[in-house]
């Protein structure tokens, strides 16, 4: 077996073998296959496409390229929650109290990430105070005692995975299903958790542009997942706007307690409140997504779900008193409102562009160690389908830093497309994948 062979097989449309797949994959991880041919098999694999065994057997290969996780310390049924990355998406800062506070054990991995705002852990930093770098045994007694903690994810977690991602990153090889499935569920599946929860974006601000290609995308990572003895269920949702109005690390967590506190925008609760129930189906303390969705509106009006949040934030060193104080909390210090131009009904509002625009204030990194500006975001005043006046407030840009500003107030300027007619406001949630029995 030789490289060259591997990577001819693939692009002439050959399947290829486990040990195939394995040679080329640990050689690389290893050092031993050099970027310049991983690229080339990464394109024929982005033309060719792999078959399902194939992408099993790549998962595989990944997921057991580095540490894999032992949560058997934690008591319960671990469920784990995966969004494959929105504009706007702060669902994990809410879902997680959710579900905790209605007996699901909590122990979540996050990272940080490039693109528009940081990852779960930047926006949970921006709490002053609050560490999401402890032990694993710290993180597992935090679960343990208080039903939640969130710890950031190290290196060792499919490494190949980490080294092809960033090769993919560069050579236009991202965008294909199998790919995208074997590398999120190659980590998932290391990550330790007992039930798999995934939130498939479709739109303009995600991977799947299209609903056809988040719902094979969805089918194929449930497969993978319930195959490997993990119940996986996948919503597929929205991503032509933003979800919720906040866009920016603190920014979200102001939106993610309002949300808590039965405040926040109606989009964004309503895709939290379905996937923190479907997480309480799969860690079996409902015995139907229905039952799980009634507990979890339950926990946000009656208060247990914002009283988990202060728990979460005082178990790693934050100020609860977050939820009720205001400026405690980083805040900018240039605010500037984007103005209609005319009157009528919004109807475009791209996401990829208010992302974008929340990047250029500062809110999101473009290199890897870059600073991000915790404060920086774009908070909506107006969605799709919202009527609007001439002069009538459209979103607010803010940062700390004037040139970032502008550079942000320029791209939102022409984000908003405001027309006399309203147009069709998509659903939020466009379907649902579960294979499992809703009467166990
Ligand atoms: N997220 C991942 O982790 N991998 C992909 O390929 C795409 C999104």
């Amino acid at each position: 077996m030789n490289t060259v062979s591997i990577i001819t097989r693939k692009r002439d449309g050959y399947e290829l073998s486990r040990d195939e797949i394995k040679y080329i994959v640990d050689g690389y991880t290893s050092g031993s296959v050099p970027d310049y041919q991983m690229s080339a098999f990464l394109m024929a694999v982005y033309f060719r496409g792999m078959n399902k065994r194939e992408t099993v057997d790549l998962t595989d290969i990944m997921r057991v390229s580095g540490d894999i996780v032992d949560l058997s310390g934690i008591r319960g049924v671990k469920v784990d929650k995966h969004s494959t990355g929105g504009v706007g998406d702060k669902t994990t800062l809410i879902v997680g109290p959710v579900a905790a506070a209605c007996g699901v054990p909590v122990a979540k991995m996050s990272g940080r990430g490039l693109g528009f705002t940081g990852g779960t852990v930047d926006k949970l930093e921006s709490i002053p105070g609050f560490r999401t770098s402890i032990e694993r045994e710290v993180f597992m007694d935090l679960v343990n005692r208080n039903g939640i903690a969130v710890i950031g994810q190290t290196g060792h977690i499919a490494p190949a995975d980490k080294k092809i991602y960033a090769l993919r990153d560069v050579t236009g090889t991202v965008e294909n299903l199998s790919l995208i499935t074997s590398s999120i569920m190659s980590k998932k599946l290391a990550a330790g958790s007992d039930a798999i929860l995934l939130d498939v974006k479709c739109g303009s601000g995600a991977f799947m542009k299209t609903r056809e290609d988040a719902e094979k995308l969805a089918e194929m990572m449930v497969e993978i997942g319930n195959s490997a003895g993990r119940e996986t269920i996948a919503l597929i949702t929205d991503m032509r706007q933003p979800l919720g109005n906040a866009i920016g690390n603190s920014l979200e967590v102001f939106e993610a307690i309002d949300v808590l506190k039965g405040q926040g925008p109606e989009d964004i609760t309503q895709l939290s409140v379905t996937l923190a129930g479907y997480m309480i189906y799969l860690g079996k303390k409902a015995r139907a997504p229905r039952e799980g969705i009634m507990m979890a509106m339950q926990a946000i009006e009656d208060g247990s779900a914002l009283e988990k949040f202060r728990t979460l934030v005082s178990g790693q060193g934050g100020d609860p008193d977050i939820t009720e104080v205001s400026g405690l909390m980083p805040a900018s210090r240039i605010k500037k409102d984007i103005k209609a131009k005319r009157s009528g009904y919004v109807t475009g509002l791209d996401a990829m562009r208010v992302g974008l625009a929340s990047q250029h204030a500062g809110a999101g990194r473009e290199e890897k160690d870059d600073e991000i500006d915790l404060s920086a975001g774009n908070i909506l005043k107006k969605k799709l389908g919202d009527k609007d006046q001439c002069g009538d407030v459209l979103c607010t840009v803010c940062g700390n830093d004037e040139l970032r500003v502008l550079a942000a107030e320029k791209e939102m300027n022409s984000v908003f497309e405001v027309n006399a007619a309203v147009r069709e406001v998509p659903d939020l949630i466009k379907g649902i994948v579960d294979r499992t029995s809703a009467d166990r």
